[in-house]
């Protein structure tokens, strides 16, 4: 393993341990600090770890023309880089593009990667893989000219076994080719390339297979939770080998029990263990305490250890029940859930670990305590921080089955690869304890004949096969079982679902159709209820149509063009807009949490992503429906829900104030722990409001004023919050303020930088829309720039971008060395800001 990258991950964990404050998180991250600590090592030193980056020293060729591996001696210029990396968003939004505005209007292509790297004689008695954990597309890899494999499926882990082609003490080559040439293949931007990190594995011949423990607690109570551990050994030798196999279990450093068997396994054969123990008094796991436990198996032959495998896991029971819902360790938990597709904003879909922390702590402080991975398995980093911070996981398979969605999508591989893929997510998966609910598909268009009712069957019964403790989902769009009462605004009104007739599935699973949620238990007796997607509202962060008592249905049908939106393709952030399939935020949640037996919703969508830019087209790329944008920046509905799903005082009062004299202006207020709130126009009070009946605003009509506006709400007479919202002078100054000022210096850590525009007086500028440029000194770079506007061109890599509705955002990577990062922010102008970012 190469330094820099052994002393990237190292610090990684160091980046953890510093900066989560959950003491759970800490002690993994320092556990895993420890461990890399101990076993690190480098080009010149045996590889002594199981499983170490391989993401650094690539060199990558973006070629459409070079198909042939044996061809790509022509290429002449290689760039280096490290991964992940995604080749799709450095490149020019196009409105020729294959990909369409769906696929976000940026294109595909082909791309070649290579690397070399040397590995120690001393290895040679080892096993070393390769893991890939997600390339996008049609990946096909070669080890020193040798054929490892095609994987089509963009979203699925994969690794191949390097030992036998591997020369020690010499160069080894490894060459990847990605594919994602045809377009269009996806409905959303999928971004290309080897976007997920990429790991060798390192075992003894005797070992525990990848991904092959299955760790269940069939039972748990308070007192003691019976612990059943399955784990799959492979002897590798050409002869019989007896191995002891331990397993000890964990709770953060301390030792809580451990198991011993001897195994006898012939030679090149693979074994099922099965072990039971149990833990006494154990910590459950939950939403508000997401305990974890580990187990560490150990193999030993002849005294000598040939594996150690680590298996983080989490104690817990659970139900949906047709009547409470989701029960998790015996108590209701309402799942308020969002929907998220894999793109980082402006990071494109290249993943890492900390701009995926920050969108979940930026869900949780909303009060979300569920994600649904749509509609793909997700990078297995999102699951261990699912697991860490208490997520309710709905793991998602598929988009399509054999049917298409689009020309070039995953339904050209079904046959051949639906078994293989559907597996490989279970195997991989199965351990984590925020994983509650496989869904099989996403609306998937054979649920409305009998061929999806058989796919279902044959895809839930892999699921009970591998994983007989959760349930399977399917999001379908809607299930409805007879021609009877049901609203839709679909085509195929009330057409009866085959899948969800068939009994395949656990739960059933709603996208939408609202409407029907109370009929749910009459439709579908003795079946749980899941709204697996819901809302699709629609929202420019900022932007406001002053008036907002009209419901808007934006577009008129899926599958109708749409040209009577606003200039500039804005959208009112009033909670206004809607997909005619979907509702407003309030409307589907005022039913959700109105009803026990509806187990709880994924809204669409926690962000913004880039492509499916409903309702409009061209000039507009990314989507509208996040509850917060593509920079990560709230809108004014994440204070709604919460309002709604938290118990922390909230008061918000929007929009903005800067409008035209004597224009009426709609007010809203967001609110909780208060039984009224009254509002003062530059100290004049508009009178006091309530929430009334299911209510979940309230709202005050303003001829505007320019001055100030200001919000009290109180309880039992006795001020609980204030919020003031004052009118802008002209743009004068720009201010910059870092989500943390210290960050990694291990070439992967990111700080978010968040500009304002403010006027002389610093009052938040909220239409100003400046070009803001960029400068960064010191050991770091920018990665990633982003306003959060979907009608935005201008590309998320560069050094400038135009603010939409006072607002910028910069992420800054860390290099390796630490020091201090200056960025510096600057527009025609308006006053320059500086901050300074610690890096160690
Ligand atoms: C759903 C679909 C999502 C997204 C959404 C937009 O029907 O499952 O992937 O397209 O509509 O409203």
């Amino acid at each position: 393993m190469p330094v820099s990258a052994y002393k990237a991950y190292r610090l990684f964990f160091k980046t953890m341990a510093q900066h989560y404050t959950n003491p759970i998180i800490k002690t993994f991250a320092a556990l895993s600090l420890f461990l890399f600590t101990a076993c690190g090592s480098n080009n010149n030193q045996a590889l002594s770890e199981r499983k170490v980056s391989f993401n650094s020293d690539w060199k990558f060729h973006l070629n459409d023309s070079i198909k042939d591996k044996d061809t790509i001696g022509a290429a002449t210029q290689w760039r280096d880089l490290k991964l992940p990396h995604d080749w799709s968003i450095e490149g020019k939004f196009d409105l020729k593009s294959p990909a369409g505005t769906g696929g976000g209007a940026l294109n595909g292509g082909l791309g070649w990667y290579k690397k070399t790297f040397t590995v120690k004689a001393e290895d040679s008695t080892k096993l070393i893989s390769v893991l890939f954990d997600g390339v996008y597309r049609n990946t096909e890899v070669w080890i020193n000219g040798h054929y490892l494999g095609k994987r089509p499926n963009g979203y699925i882990s994969f690794r191949y076994n390097l030992t036998p082609y591997l020369n020690y003490e010499k160069e080894n080559e490894i060459i990847v080719k990605a594919d994602n040439s045809k377009q269009p293949n996806s409905r959303w931007y999928s971004g290309s390339g080897i976007y997920r990190n990429v790991w060798l594995e390192i075992t003894g011949k005797v070992h525990v297979l990848a991904d092959g423990t299955y760790i269940t607690t069939p039972q748990a109570t308070a007192q003691k939770a019976a612990v059943n551990l399955q784990t799959i050994i492979k002897n590798e030798y050409p002869a019989q080998k007896t191995a002891t196999i331990t397993t000890t279990i964990y709770n953060g450093d301390t030792k809580v029990t451990s198991v011993t068997k001897e195994v006898t396994l012939p030679a090149n054969a693979e074994q099922t263990l099965n072990q039971e123990t149990a833990v006494e008094n154990p910590e459950l796991w939950s939403v508000e305490k997401p305990q974890l436990y580990k187990a560490i198996t150990e193999i030993k032959v002849d005294g000598e250890v040939l594996d150690t495998y680590a298996t983080p896991f989490g104690i817990r029971t659970f139900k949906f029940d047709t009547d409470k819902g989701f029960v998790l360790n015996g108590k209701q938990v309402k799942i308020k859930g969002v929907c998220l597709h894999h793109d980082l904003g402006a990071l494109g879909s290249a993943f890492n670990t900390r701009a995926m922390e920050r969108e979940l702590e930026i869900m949780k402080e909303m009060g979300v305590n569920g994600i649904r991975t749509t509609h793909n398995p997700p990078a297995p980093e999102l699951l261990d921080l699912c697991d860490k911070m208490g997520f309710i996981v709905m793991d998602e398979a598929f988009d399509m089955w054999k049917q298409s969605k689009t020309p070039y999508d995953y339904s050209n591989y079904w046959d051949q690869w639906h078994v293989k893929d559907l597996e490989a997510q279970l195997f991989r998966d199965r351990n984590h304890p925020s994983v509650f609910i496989w869904s099989i598909g996403n609306e998937i268009p054979e649920q409305w004949n009998e061929s999806g009712a058989k796919t279902g069957k044959e895809l839930a019964a892999i699921v009970h096969r591998l994983d007989p403790t959760r349930p399977t989902t399917a999001a379908m769009n809607p299930p409805i079982v007879t021609n009877g009462d049901v609203t839709t605004q679909f085509d195929k009104a009330a057409q009866p679902n085959a899948l969800a007739a068939s009994g395949a599935l656990d739960i059933i699973g709603y996208n939408y159709a609202h409407q029907t949620y109370t009929q749910h238990q009459k439709n579908f007796p003795g079946k749980p209820f899941i709204a697996t997607e819901t809302t699709s509202a629609l929202a420019t962060r900022g932007y406001y149509d002053a008036k907002s008592d009209t419901l808007k249905m934006w577009p008129k049908r899926w599958d109708i063009p749409f040209h009577d939106g606003n200039p500039g393709n804005t959208v009112s952030a009033y909670d206004q807009v809607q997909a005619p399939w979907g509702s407003t935020h309030e409307a589907t949640w005022k039913v959700i949490k109105k009803h026990d037996y509806l187990s709880g919703m994924y809204v669409w969508t926690g962000f913004d992503y880039i492509g499916e830019p409903t309702p409009y087209e061209w000039p507009s790329i990314s989507s509208y429906f996040g509850i917060a944008d593509l920079a990560g920046f709230p809108k004014d509905v994440y204070y709604m829900y919460q309002s709604e799903w938290t118990d922390k005082p909230v008061l918000h009062i929007f929009p903005h104030w800067n409008w035209k004299a004597g224009q009426d202006v709609d007010v809203w207020a967001y609110y909780n722990n208060a039984d009224e709130v009254e509002l003062y126009l530059n100290g004049k009070s508009l009178g006091k409001k309530s929430k009334q009946g299911d209510d979940l605003h309230i709202m005050w009509r303003v001829p505007f004023q320019p001055g100030m506006l200001k919000a009290v709400s109180r309880k039992n007479g006795k001020a609980v919050l204030e919020r003031e919202i004052k009118t802008a002078g002209a743009p004068d100054a720009l201010s910059a303020t870092a989500d943390r000022p210290v960050i990694t210096a291990d070439g992967y850590d990111l700080c978010y930088v968040t500009i304002n525009i403010t006027d002389a007086k610093g009052i938040f500028a909220a239409t100003a829309n400046n070009e803001i440029t960029f400068s960064l000194k010191g050991n770091g770079r920018i990665v990633g720039v982003c306003s959060g506007d979907p009608v935005s061109h201008e590309s998320y890599k560069g050094s400038r971008h135009t603010a939409l509705n006072g607002k910028c955002l910069v992420i800054v990577q860390a290099g390796d060395k630490a020091g201090t990062l200056e960025l510096t922010a600057s527009a025609a102008g308006l006053k320059e800001t500086t901050v300074t970012i610690t890096t160690k």
